[in-house]
C-alpha cells in the first residue's frame, strides 16, 4: 500500500540483540501477536543479521509456506540451508574436508568416488531430524532457527505429529539451537505451548512480541518534518496509530496521504483513507458482504448478543425481511470463515480479527445495508 513502509523503516536493535542474545544462548521463545504489526520484519531484518553477525548460522522457515503440508516446507527450508552449506557457489561440493578421491595400491589406481552423503529419509518427519542432524554436522557454528506463521501448524490436520517431530528433532541438539516460534494467533500459540496434553507443552518461553510505539511514532515525525516543514503532532498520531492495531502500513499511508496534501493534517488523512466513499479495501470488504453479513457484523461491532429477540429484529428491521436466529449463526460463520471475524479466546462469541476494520465500521456508522440481500 505505501512505500514509506520500507523508506521509513524504524529499527528496534536493542529489541532484537535482546531476543539475538537469547537465541545464542540456546533459548527457545515462542512469541505471538497481530497481524500485520511488524513480527516478521523484525524476525528477518533485524534478528537474523544481528545474530548471523554473531557468526551464527541463521534459518528462516516460513511454515506458511505449504499450506496443506507445513511439515513439508520446514523441511524445504532446512534443505535450503544444508545446501548453502554443502554447495559451493559455482555449484561445486565444498571441499572443506580434502576427501581423498583417488589411492594408489600397488601401481593400480582406486577410484572412491564422492564422500557418500547421508541419505535424507523419504518419511517427513524422519527427514525433519535428519536434515537438522546433517546440518549440525557440516557446520560447528551455533544454529539459530526462526519458524514463523507458527500458528499454521496448530492448524495444520497432523499438527501435534509435526509439533511431537519437532521436539524430537530439536531436543536432541538442544546445546547448540536456539528457535523462535512466532505467529499471529495468540490463542492458538498459547495453546500449542501451554496445554499439558500438547506435544510442545513447555517447550519454549510464551511472550507477547513488543509492537511500534512512541519511539516508532517520534522517528515517523521527524521523517514527515524532514520531507514537508511541518509539525506531526506526536500525542494524535500515536492515538491514530492505537486505532489502527499498530499497524505500520495503513498508519503510513495515512502519514503519506498528508504528507501529499499540504492542507491536511493526520486526522484528515486517516478520515479519508477510511471514508465509505474512497476506494479502500475496508470498503470493498463492506460492500462484498451479503446484507445479512453486514448486519451480523455491525451486531458483533456493537458488542450486541447476536441472536437475541432484539438483535434478530433490529436486522429484520434493517433487510426489511424476515430472520432467523439460525440465518445469523450462519452469517457468522460465514464471516469467520471470510477471515473477518474469530471466535473469542473463551470459544464464546466472535470479535473482529483487523482493527482497521473496526475502527472504519466506527467511523462509518451510516454504512447501508444491502436489503433483501441476495445470499439470504
Ligand atoms: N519497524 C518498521 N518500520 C516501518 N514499517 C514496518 C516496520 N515493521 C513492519 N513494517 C511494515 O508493516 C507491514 C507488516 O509487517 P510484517 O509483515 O513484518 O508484520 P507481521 O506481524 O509479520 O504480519 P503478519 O501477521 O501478517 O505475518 C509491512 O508492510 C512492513 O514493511
Ligand atoms: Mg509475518
Amino acid at each position: 500500500m505505501s512505500d514509506l513502509t520500507h523508506a521509513w523503516h524504524h529499527g528496534r536493535p536493542k529489541l532484537a540483540a535482546a531476543l539475538g542474545d537469547r537465541l545464542l544462548a540456546h533459548e527457545r521463545i515462542a512469541m505471538f501477536g497481530p497481524r500485520q504489526t511488524g513480527k516478521t520484519t523484525l524476525l528477518r531484518d533485524e534478528v537474523i543479521p544481528y545474530v548471523e553477525s554473531r557468526g551464527c548460522l541463521a534459518v528462516y522457515i516460513d511454515c506458511w509456506m505449504d499450506m496443506d503440508d507445513p511439515l513439508q516446507g520446514i523441511n524445504y527450508a532446512l534443505q535450503k540451508a544444508l545446501d548453502g552449506l554443502t554447495v559451493k557457489p559455482r555449484g561445486l561440493r565444498r571441499a572443506g574436508s580434502t576427501p581423498v578421491r583417488k589411492v594408489g595400491v600397488m601401481g593400480a589406481s582406486l577410484d572412491l568416488g564422492d564422500p557418500p552423503r547421508r541419505q535424507t529419509p523419504a518419511r517427513p518427519a524422519l527427514a525433519l531430524d535428519s536434515l537438522l542432524t546433517q546440518i549440525l554436522d557440516e557446520t560447528k557454528r551455533p544454529v539459530v532457527l526462526v519458524f514463523d506463521e507458527f500458528q499454521s501448524i496448530a492448524s495444520a490436520k497432523d499438527g501435534p505429529q509435526i509439533s511431537a517431530a519437532l521436539r524430537a528433532a530439536l531436543t536432541q541438539a538442544d546445546r547448540r539451537i536456539g528457535a523462535i516460534f512466532s505467529g499471529s494467533s495468540d490463542v492458538q500459540l498459547l495453546d500449542m505451548f501451554s496445554r499439558a496434553s500438547t506435544p510442545l507443552y513447555g517447550f519454549a518461553k510464551t511472550e507477547g512480541y513488543e509492537p511500534l510505539g512512541p519511539a516508532f511514532i517520534g522517528f515517523v515525525a521527524k521523517k514527515f518534518r524532514e520531507a514537508t516543514r511541518r509539525d506531526l503532532n506526536q500525542a494524535l498520531a500515536l492515538d491514530a496509530f492505537q486505532e489502527l492495531g499498530t499497524q505500520p502500513e495503513p498508519f503510513l499511508h495515512a502519514v503519506s496521504l498528508a504528507m501529499a496534501n499540504p492542507k491536511w493534517s493526520l486526522a484528515d488523512a486517516l478520515g479519508e483513507m477510511l471514508s465509505l466513499q474512497s476506494p479502500n479495501k475496508w470498503s470493498a470488504t463492506w460492500r462484498g458482504l451479503t446484507g445479512l453479513q453486514q448486519a451480523a457484523l455491525k451486531l458483533i461491532f456493537d458488542d450486541r448478543a447476536p441472536t437475541s429477540a432484539d438483535s434478530v429484529a433490529w436486522a429484520a428491521a434493517r433487510l426489511g425481511t424476515k430472520v432467523q436466529p439460525s440465518s445469523i449463526s450462519r452469517a457468522l460463520e460465514a464471516l469467520g470463515a471470510r477471515g473477518i471475524l474469530q471466535r473469542k479466546v473463551d470459544g464464546r462469541g466472535w470479535m473482529l480479527i483487523d482493527p482497521v476494520q473496526r475502527a472504519w465500521l466506527r467511523r462509518n456508522p451510516e454504512a447501508a445495508i444491502k436489503s433483501a440481500a441476495p445470499g439470504y
